[in-house]
């Protein structure tokens, strides 16, 4: 079993020698003017709850964008500054961007391109040929700031996802030995759709500098070999996973990504936890017995509509549940300068009027929406509270929130209901498997959910929170690694 002290232990072995680089867009924490002072938050993102207690454990530095309004103030004068602020363990290296990079580079070639091009949701991927001018000169400035903390020794550099794909030709140029590797967070297209990507080639080149390419599932990686052999004509030994491009080789594999297990169980069995539990019930929130919940960045790729849509069937078809049952849609606000992020986050507020207008009776209606920062204990509170967890992306690598609602289950109470469409359903084969689109079987699942034997719902849940367990996020890290000191 892989834990914070194994992985400890296997980097001192193997990489003592090395400087330890990571890289996203998206920083773990963020600094921001609150009146006269000066707080951080932790940044709302599957990426960066995923590897903050990586980056704890091994130390090193983090590169990433500076994107809080309180950044600059606090990073000394190289952009650094030590996190996580109550326990440094490691640094943060912030790269600035002005707003015309922001939105060339973020809002528009990452997350108007690429985004909506690697996952099935039915939003056309915009290629404005500006924007990628952008992307291009952004890859750039982290390259830069990566081989600012190379500090000509050895290193061991780890980009992550799809906003970073030119970073790493830019450091093998000049530096061909350092040791580069990437993990895309998101599913990998298939080909008939990666091919309708202008900058295809430049794309695939860039992450084929890299000397590990990792995905979530094999899946993605056999969409990624089809495309270097088709789009490069490289070389693809299937067998290896492995593509030979101008000579240098890369190796393609899959890595589930997981959470930090142990630690979320602990938090959420302390005694101040039972109090927060038990304290709940949200202060302007409705009368209910049972608490279904949604965790999501507002994002069209989560089907939070069509969940909205199956609470709404559900309470048709069971009018004994009405007065009873509460949806809670955790949602952070994300991209909103992108027209179908602003659309989406209308439409949904609108649905859920209109649906707490059909049903409001007395002091109860059936869905509660926040867009409200949680703290962290309160955020895993409701995950342990929770009787159904409801999961349903239209396309989602993975799926964090999925394994994060597990691993707080400590009183084996909750189901989830998950869409076979993210990632997470490969592994966690108890939940409950609904697609998202059919809204009349979404629906049904709800009730089953509820109506679950408390016998039932324990062994399903024990077995999901031992699978978890063992595949936490130091496994995943230990894993990447481990294959990468085989080169
Ligand atoms: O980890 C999944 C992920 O979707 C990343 O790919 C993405 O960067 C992040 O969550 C959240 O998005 P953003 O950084 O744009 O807020």
């Amino acid at each position: 079993m892989w834990t914070k002290e194994s992985l400890q232990e296997k980097l001192k072995e193997k990489l003592a020698d090395y400087q330890f680089i990571i890289a996203s867009n998206r920083e773990p924490y963020v600094h921001e003017h609150k009146g006269k002072k000066i707080k951080w938050v932790k940044a709302i993102s599957g990426l960066t709850i995923a590897m903050d207690p990586v980056m704890q454990v091994v130390g090193g530095t983090w590169v990433a964008y500076g994107s809080g309004d309180a950044d600059k103030g606090v990073v000394d004068e190289n952009n650094r500054i030590k996190v996580p602020p109550y326990n440094p363990a490691y640094t943060l290296k912030r790269v600035w961007l002005n707003k015309e990079e922001e939105n060339g580079y973020y809002y528009g070639y990452s997350n108007s391109a690429l985004w909506p091009m690697a996952h099935i949701a039915y939003q056309k991927p915009v290629f404005n040929i500006s924007d990628w001018e952008y992307y291009k000169k952004v890859n750039n400035y982290f390259a830069q700031s990566i081989m600012e903390e190379m500090k000509g020794e050895k290193s061991f550099i780890w980009l992550q996802d799809y906003h970073l794909t030119l970073c790493g030709k830019y450091i093998k140029e000049k530096f061909p030995e350092a040791i580069v590797s990437l993990f895309w967070h998101i599913p990998w297209p298939n080909p008939e759709v990666f091919r309708i990507c202008p900058q295809r080639k430049e794309i695939l080149e860039g992450l084929l500098s890299c000397d590990l390419l990792g995905f979530h599932l094999r899946y993605h990686c056999h969409n990624f070999l089809y495309a270097a052999e088709q789009e490069l004509e490289a070389k693809v030994n299937w067998e290896e996973m492995s593509v030979t491009y101008q000579g240098h080789k890369t190796l393609i594999r899959a890595f589930p990504i997981s959470v930090d297990f142990e630690t979320i169980n602990q938090k959420v069995s302390s005694p101040i936890a039972d109090k927060t539990v038990e304290e709940l019930p949200l202060q302007r929130g409705p009368y209910y017995e049972i608490l279904a919940l949604g965790v999501d960045r507002i994002d069209y790729t989560k089907g939070i509509i069509e969940r909205i849509k199956a609470v709404d069937r559900f309470l048709e078809k069971n009018p004994q549940y009405q007065g009873k049952f509460l949806y809670l849609q955790i949602g952070a606000l994300s991209r909103m300068h992108i027209k179908s992020y602003k659309r989406l986050f209308e439409d949904i507020q609108s649905l859920i009027e209109e649906i707490n207008w059909k049903y409001r009776s007395g002091n109860w209606y059936p869905i509660l929406f926040t867009s409200e920062r949680l703290d962290y204990l309160t955020h895993l509170a409701y995950y342990r509270a929770a009787d159904l967890m409801l999961v349903s992306s239209l396309h989602d690598g993975m799926n964090l929130v999925a394994k994060e609602f597990i691993s707080a289950q400590v009183d084996l109470k909750g189901v989830l209901i998950l869409s076979p469409f993210t990632g997470a359903a490969r592994e966690l084969k108890e939940a409950i498997s609904v697609n998202p689109y059919d809204t009349e079987t979404f629906a049904d699942a709800i009730k089953e959910g509820i109506e679950l034997s408390s016998e039932d719902k324990k062994t399903r849940m024990l077995s999901m929170r031992d699978l978890i367990k063992e595949n936490n996020i130091y496994k995943w890290t230990g894993d990447f690694i481990s294959e990468l000191v085989k080169l």
